[in-house]
């Protein structure tokens, strides 16, 4: 998490707003020319109702307040703040003369935090203003901090629930295989070599599973090394088309490869760029029906050439796609291969391309199909 708020003293000189409450005019113009002149953003009100009005409008950062006014007094106003929660949190500093100091048991079981007697002395009511503003934003940051972190907190405890429930059936079935070959040494060699396949495979896919979740904390918290040169996406698209070949061709898929030119250059990081591509194209194979037709794209544009993938694959319902580039999406479309599929492939996608200044989306017909793109920026 990083903390990126300005300093304490920065926030403020700038930003505080302090309201002043009396009913005598020469105390209000006093006390507002000192604050006035410590860059603060000064209310007035003349009576303990105009007082109550005014936060309505207005939230102040914090309240001097008069202890004796007529009608409604310095206490009341104070305990009528504090026992509503959209102003409990003001500090409340008493103005008191200095005669009235038998009454500060009562301001402060109201809930006042401070008092400054009158006449006033400018130097202590700036420092005492300023001592309890700075106290008052480092609760708010302290709140705010405790609830990204519990926000942060929640998350990882989804993710960690999503990913030990991934992780768990491909590691009971290499148990169990495991197991069947130790417990039975009268086992024909063909069929432990049947295991040891299934064994193979399904400790490839727990690998991938764990590469993926590696890579998406690794770009979360900034630590992916991205390295933005000019690539050619013409030739990159190209041959990842051609490395498809085969498998569209097991699903007798037609994979059609059209490009602008030979040469569309980005800025990008080469390898990175290739996974997300690769991604792209490995989703329209996976989710597309058997004969159907899959279209990969480089287009050329002056600001933002794009890569597409149009797929006559079922598309997306709206529901997928709120949740298309969130991790553990597994969502309607199911792979027309027996592929696996994890779910984390479009949420890395989607880190990546935007750590390199690129967009990625995706336009869906359900039923009909969908076209994944990725746009970067160009490097002529
Ligand atoms: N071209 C597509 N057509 C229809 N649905 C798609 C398409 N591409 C992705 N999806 C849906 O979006 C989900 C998320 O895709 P994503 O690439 O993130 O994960 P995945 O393919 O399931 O697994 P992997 O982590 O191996 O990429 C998929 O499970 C699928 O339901
Ligand atoms: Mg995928």
């Amino acid at each position: 998490m990083k903390h990126e708020n300005p300093p304490l003293e920065a926030t403020i000189s700038a930003e505080a707003t302090v309201l002043v409450v009396d009913d005598i005019p020469k105390n209000i113009q006093v006390v507002g020319a000192v604050l006035a002149a410590s860059g603060y953003d000064v209310m007035v009100a003349n009576s303990g109702a105009e007082a109550l009005l005014r936060v309505e409008v207005q939230k102040p950062d914090l309240i001097l307040l008069d202890l004796m006014m007529p009608e409604m007094n310095g206490v009341e106003v104070c305990q009528r703040l504090k026992s509503d929660e959209r102003f409990s949190d003001i500090p409340v500093i008493f103005l008191t003369a200095s005669t009235e100091i038998s009454n500060l048991q009562e301001c402060f079981d109201a809930g006042a935090v401070d008092y400054v007697t009158k006449p006033f002395n400018a130097a202590e009511l700036k420092a005492r203003v300023r001592t309890h503003l700075e106290l008052k934003f480092a609760q708010d940051q302290l709140r705010e901090y405790s609830a990204k972190l519990q926000s942060l907190h929640n998350e990882k405890n989804e993710f960690m629930s999503i990913a030990a429930h991934d992780l768990r059936s491909p590691l009971s079935n290499i148990y169990s295989s495991a197991r069947i070959i130790l417990t039975e040494p009268q086992m024909k060699r063909v069929e432990v070599e049947e295991f040891l396949t299934m064994i193979t495979s399904t400790s490839e896919h727990l690998m991938k599973i764990v590469q993926d979740l590696l890579d998406f904390n690794a770009i979360d918290q900034g630590r992916v090394k991205i390295d933005l040169l000019p690539c050619n996406l013409s030739t990159t698209a190209e041959s990842l088309v051609a490395s498809y070949r085969t498998k569209a061709a097991a699903k007798k898929q037609n994979l059609h490869f059209e490009c602008a030119s030979a040469e569309v250059c980005v800025l990008a990081d080469e390898s990175r760029l290739l996974q997300c591509l690769d991604n792209l194209v490995s989703n329209a194979v996976k989710y597309t029906p058997h004969g159907k037709n899959i279209w990969v794209r480089v287009l050329n544009d002056a600001v933002a050439p794009r890569f597409e993938v149009q797929d006559e694959g079922p598309g997306l319902t709206e529901e997928d796609k709120q949740r298309l580039f969130g991790r553990f999406a597994r969502l309607s479309a199911q792979p027309t291969g027996g592929e696996s599929s994890t779910g984390l492939g479009l949420s890395i996608v989607k880190k990546i391309i935007e750590v390199q200044q690129g967009r990625v989306g995706c336009e869906s017909v359900l039923g009909t199909g969908s076209t994944f793109y990725v746009t970067l920026p160009s490097a002529s």
